[in-house]
């Protein structure tokens, strides 16, 4: 099947990086990271392949995991949009634009649509208060005062490539 071929290839890809760089101090959290950017996410099979190419417990692996909030056990869309709803963004209809984007994608918060193109998530406060509401599309796509009207113009431009490619 193309997806068991295609994890096939990307363990493939991980396991080289890792004989790369097996013998260096401390090395997890940058073997996590590489692993993140192949799948996109840490599902449990592959910290478990990480624990046992590594020889560390897995108890070890899934604790750092846990402890950095970059590392994700959760799939994500390839457009990974975050609504703030934080209390600046909130008291401006923060609700309102959350609403629309998962009725306009047709998903669930977290959940990835079926295209694999975008998921959508909730954060607290991307430090941009005074462009509430706020939202952000990736790492760096920012868009502030967003409207529930807004919402289909910003998931088009992703449709076709983004906004700022
Ligand atoms: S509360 Fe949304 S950016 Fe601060």
């Amino acid at each position: 099947m193309a997806v068991c071929e295609k994890h096939q290839e990307l363990y493939k890809e991980l396991d080289s990086y890792i004989d790369q760089v097996k013998d260096k101090p401390g090395i997890l959290i940058g073997v996590l990271h590489k692993a993140q950017e192949l799948f996109g996410w840490l599902p449990e099979e592959v910290q478990e392949h990480i624990a046992e190419k590594l020889n560390l417990p897995i108890s070890e692996v899934y604790g750092v995991v846990t402890f950095y909030n970059h590392f994700s056990t959760k799939p994500k869309g390839k457009n990974e949009i975050k609504v703030c709803l934080g209390t600046a963004c909130y008291v401006k209809g923060a609700d309102r634009v959350m609403e629309r984007m998962l009725e306009e994608l047709g998903v669930q918060l977290e959940e990835v649509t079926s295209d694999g193109l975008f998921s959508v998530h909730a954060v607290r406060c991307l430090g941009a208060c005074s462009m509430a509401p706020v939202v952000l599309v990736g790492e760096k796509d920012f868009y502030g005062k967003v409207t529930p009207d807004m919402v289909n113009k910003i998931i088009s431009a992703y449709r076709r490539g983004g906004l700022h490619e």
